[in-house]
């Protein structure tokens, strides 16, 4: 075959998987943009925690549509975890949903020991799961803030010592920061703390996992549209957030699910230890 039909035939190649996977990626509800060749996962295995609603969700839905068989975790909303998992079916996907407090280290183990019983091992896991307990100093409750510290930073803690006991030579490890540790707003700051946390766990573990070619990173959002927002802020709060982006607009969840996307695709590989900033902008 000459250079040409070459040439020809792999733009052929590249629309036809295009046509294809766009109705897959409607099915499931993802807005869609093509993957490279080297994000899928087919034959590998992502767990996202906090994986029922907003990023955690969008995250899981685009990591299956990369091919990826996904565990999705959740604290309370089952039905919505169940919905999550039957689109991912339906589009021919494979996927479990699993109820688990990541605040709790034997929940984390069974979380693993499900994927691991379902589908043979671990690539890919994303510490998601979060709250957002907001107040001044002087009127912070000690119940919403031991509630915070117990899922951000304890919960994610438990969920990276598993995935570092248990992810696979070539994986990848995420962990959601937030932008706010660069904003500090006033009322933010045990939430800031928790989420400064994130950057530490990243750089201090990559290193611990020297020698298995698995990256370990923070991505740190700014403001995006999803429950945790809406809850804390009133309509004119979140326009005023969306107007101080240079897009105008609040981030999506799959704003941030295409970051983790290319962070574990081949081509992230060399993004290693860091903490990412996926904020439009706003700082
Ligand atoms: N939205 C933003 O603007 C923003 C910005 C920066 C960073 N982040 C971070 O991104 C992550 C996701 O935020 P989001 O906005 O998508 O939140 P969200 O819409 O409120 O969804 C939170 C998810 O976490 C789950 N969850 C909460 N506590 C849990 C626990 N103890 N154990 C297991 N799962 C738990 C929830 O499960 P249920 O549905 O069962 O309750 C839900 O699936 C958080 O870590 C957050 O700090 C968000």
């Amino acid at each position: 075959m000459d250079s040409n039909n070459s040439t020809s035939r792999r733009k052929f190649l590249a629309l036809a998987a295009t046509a294809a996977a766009i109705p897959v990626a409607n099915a499931i509800g993802f807005e869609y943009s093509q993957p490279s060749q080297s994000q899928l996962g087919a034959g590998r295995v992502a767990i996202v925690t906090g994986s029922s609603r907003g990023i955690g969700a969008a995250t899981a839905r685009r990591l299956a549509l990369d091919g990826y068989a996904v565990t999705v975790n959740y604290l309370t909303n089952k039905d919505m975890a169940s919905r999550i998992v039957e689109d991912i079916k339906a589009a021919g996907g494979r996927a479990i949903f699993r109820q688990a407090d990541v605040a709790d280290p034997k929940a984390v183990k069974a979380l693993f020991d499900a994927t691991m019983e379902a589908f043979g091992g671990v690539d890919v896991v994303v510490s998601n799961a979060g709250i957002m307990n907001t107040g001044l100093f002087a009127e912070m409750a000690d119940d919403a803030f031991d509630r915070m510290i117990a899922t951000n930073i304890k919960g994610s803690f438990n969920v990276l010592r598993e995935a570092s006991r248990r992810t696979r030579d070539g994986g990848r490890i995420i962990s959601l920061s937030s932008s706010i540790i660069q904003m500090k707003p006033a009322g933010a700051g045990a939430y800031a703390a928790s989420k400064a946390a994130q950057e530490m766990y990243a750089g201090v573990l990559a290193k611990e996992l020297s020698g298995r070619r698995i990256s370990v990173n923070a991505i740190a959002p700014g403001a995006v549209d999803t429950d945790l927002l809406r809850s804390k802020g009133t309509t004119e709060q979140l326009q005023g957030a969306a107007a101080m982006t240079p897009y105008g607009r609040l981030g999506k969840p799959e704003d941030i699910a295409n970051i983790i996307s290319l962070l574990c695709s081949e081509k992230g590989e060399w993004v290693n230890g860091q903490l990412i900033y996926a904020n439009g902008g706003i700082v």
